[in-house]
């Protein structure tokens, strides 16, 4: 019920500003300038019934925006202290979060702003006469910006002043953007209905010249105003859902999505209302105040009230919202059984589907704008031109469509690193092996039994496949059921752990491949994140990282001490060009050069998977600042040869070039 009680007060919060915004626009910006034009050649128009009725409609906005606002109060307040509602208004809690949040400072700013604009209503449109049309003009338009300024601060209660920095400003001024626009909108409809049904009781010419007016102004303001709050609802969505997981998989996403569904439905009334209806109000035959004009105007005044309460219905959406947890914030389950993975197009591809993108965007706005305004020939064209843009889109898109499962989009739960690792080493050897190998090339003593051959786990492939992916097969298993699920063996921790044996095992493959020159690669090897000790002071691989590349080096007791020797002295020279340089032995050596750390001997085994067994007791791994391995050398086999310091100076600069991968917004690995 609490839950119900604090969407509900948040809804008629932002209906009843939004409402209380779009009165006082529609008195400055549509009405007074609409009847001005009226009164240059004529004597004045003034309609008191009119007056009243609008000067109510903002008084009931502001008294459900005070009411509203109250509840909305007592409702944190009871979420907050986790007591019913009672309970919480009977000790007090509301004060606490008036005095203490910030929630409650934006609170009492929009009160006291709420406070001023009933001065100015006071003032207002029904006193016009005795004041004066000055006076009047005064209180309407300082109503208008205080009633901006409530409207725009219910962005401080909202997801947008939780973002942290500088992206935080950009996410409050947007909010903001997005809620002037829906006053813009959504808020002069009502008002404009009023007059509609005013100017008809009326009849005569000078109230269709009024209405034509009107209608015009209304329409611009309004193209004005949806364009701001899509403009602020781009802004917002890229940084509250992020990515498509996230819109289709969680249930904000999925709300959201509802709410642009309803957005573009209010839209194609709009449409309607502007292509085909406020033209017919301005035709000649029509000013002369027809049955035609208020035929027309009847149309539009219904249609205005069907967009307020598809409006109403979005804002309900709305007010639910910004009490769930935003969609990149929690973990998205995939619903669908394919997937477009776009980076396995080429360049090429990508830049038809994007130009084939936009012209689908533009021919199906066209499309429902030629519809709107009754042309039905040229939106049959447009379709026509539509489903070509779809059907040539096939083609290059249907080899990036893969196969997909609720949990492709999963972040693993546990970090790849070491500790992990070492964990599903022993998992793997107890699970997989007897199928999949002990070294993962799918040969193992099972293997010639099956009706279907293991994969080998070791190929580049293994990296086509998200973590979510295999946590999917490893807990469910594969299709043709040869190769079984395993979720009641282990833990979903424990099969995070195998998946990132796995896939560092097969890294380890990979890396070997990887030559001695920095090239960017198709697919990237991660080394796992490890915890060392250097002087007694602890570390890890990712904090390093943060910094700028790391050379690391793994070797054997065998290995030249000379060698580390060098490092050791190169090191200061290669720190002041940005590389870190650390090694790691297999076998801790009696003297430590400086370039040495210790490590936990449980580690060593991970590391090992990245040291071929004939590398000569020495391979160097160049690691950028994503930690993916860019360069490989090794003392001795195939592509033998170490690098010296100066090579190593010219690799630093061209590592330290390759940019840091956003984080991913799918989710996140804690
Ligand atoms: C009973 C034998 C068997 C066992 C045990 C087994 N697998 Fe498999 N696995 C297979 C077979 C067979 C396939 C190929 C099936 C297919 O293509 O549909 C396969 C496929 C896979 C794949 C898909 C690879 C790809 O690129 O398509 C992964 C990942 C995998 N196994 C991981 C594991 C892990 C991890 C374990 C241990 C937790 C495990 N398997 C245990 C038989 C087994």
């Amino acid at each position: 019920v609490d839950w119900f009680f604090l969407v509900a007060a948040r809804t008629v919060q932002f209906a009843a500003t939004i409402q209380l915004f779009g009165g006082f626009a529609f008195a400055c910006l549509i009405a007074s300038p609409a009847f001005a034009a009226r009164n240059s050649d004529a004597g004045p128009v003034a309609s008191p019934r009119l007056a009243r009725r609008l000067a109510a409609l903002a008084w009931a906005s502001l008294v459900l925006a005070l009411l509203s606002g109250a509840a909305w109060l007592a409702a944190v307040a009871a979420t907050m202290s986790g007591q019913p509602l009672a309970a919480a208004l009977a000790q007090g809690v509301w004060e606490i979060v008036l005095t203490r949040t910030q929630f409650g400072t934006d609170w009492l700013l929009r009160l006291g702003f709420a406070g001023l604009i009933a001065v100015c209503l006071l003032l207002g449109p029904g006193r016009a006469r005795r004041r004066g049309a000055s006076a009047h003009a005064a209180a309407s338009w300082s109503g208008l910006l205080l009633a901006a300024a409530l409207l725009a601060a219910l962005a401080w209660a909202g997801h947008g002043a939780a973002t942290p920095g500088a992206p935080g400003d950009l996410h409050l001024v947007a909010d903001m953007l997005h809620l002037l626009g829906a006053g813009f909108w959504l808020g002069m409809l009502l008002p404009l209905a009023l007059l509609l049904v005013e100017a008809r009781r009326r009849g005569d010419a000078v109230w269709a010249r009024i209405a034509g007016a009107a209608t015009r102004r209304f329409s611009l303001l309004a193209i004005a105003g949806v364009l701001m709050l899509l403009a602020g609802g781009i802004v917002n969505t890229w940084f509250l859902a992020g990515s498509v997981p996230a819109l289709v998989g969680t249930e904000y996403g999925r709300l959201l999505l509802a709410k642009i569904g309803l957005f573009l439905a209010t839209l194609v009334i709009a449409a309607v209302n502007l292509l085909r209806l406020t033209p017919r109000l301005a035709e000649p035959a029509a000013r002369a105040g027809g049955g035609a004009l208020w035929r027309a105007a009847l149309w539009l005044r219904r249609n205005a009230l069907a967009e307020a309460s598809l409006g109403l219905a979005v804002l309900a959406i709305v007010g639910a919202l910004g009490i769930l947890p935003p969609g990149a914030h929690s973990e998205p389950g995939w619903p669908l059984p394919f997937r477009v993975d776009v980076a396995t197009l080429s360049p090429g591809a990508r830049l038809l589907l994007a130009v084939l993108g936009v012209l689908s965007g533009v021919a199906a706005v066209a499309l429902v704008a030629s519809a709107a305004a009754g042309s039905y020939r040229r939106a049959g064209l447009l379709a026509a031109v539509l489903l070509l843009c779809i059907g040539a889109g096939w083609l290059p898109l249907r080899p990036a469509i893969e196969r997909a499962y609720p949990t492709s989009f999963y972040a693993p739960a546990v970090p790849y690193a070491a500790p992990s690792i070492v964990n599903g080493a022993v998992l793997y050897a107890n699970n997989c092996a007897l199928c999949h190998g002990a070294n993962g090339e799918g040969d193992g003593p099972a293997a010639a039994a099956l009706p279907v051959r293991p994969a080998n786990l070791t190929e580049a492939h293994l990296f086509a496949h998200s973590p979510g992916d295999l946590f999917w097969w490893v807990s469910r298993g594969r299709d043709n059921g040869v190769m079984p699920g395993f979720a009641a063996v282990m833990t979903p921790n424990q099969r995070w752990d195998v998946i990132n044996f796995i896939r560092a095992r097969a890294a380890g493959v990979l890396a070997r491949g990887i030559g001695p020159q920095i090239a960017p690669a198709a697919v990237s090897a991660a080394l796992p994140d490890f915890a060392f000790e250097r002087n007694g002071i602890q570390g890890t691989l990712s904090q390093m990282l943060k910094t700028g590349p790391v050379l690391l080096v793994l070797f054997a007791p065998g290995a030249p001490m000379a060698r580390l020797a060098v490092l050791s002295e190169a090191q200061p020279r290669l720190a002041a060009d940005g590389l870190q340089v650390i090694a790691v032995a297999a076998v801790r050596p009696s003297v430590d050069p400086p370039v040495v750390v210790q490590v936990a001997a449980e580690i060593v085994p991970t590391l090992a998977l990245f040291r071929a067994p004939n590398d000569g007791g020495e391979t160097d791994l160049l690691l950028d600042r994503n930690g993916d391995i860019r360069a490989h050398w090794t003392a001795a086999g195939e592509t033998a040869g170490l690098p010296d310091a100066a090579t190593l100076v010219a690799d630093a600069r061209r590592a330290a070039a390759i940019p840091v991968a956003a984080p991913s917004h799918a989710g996140h690995a804690q």
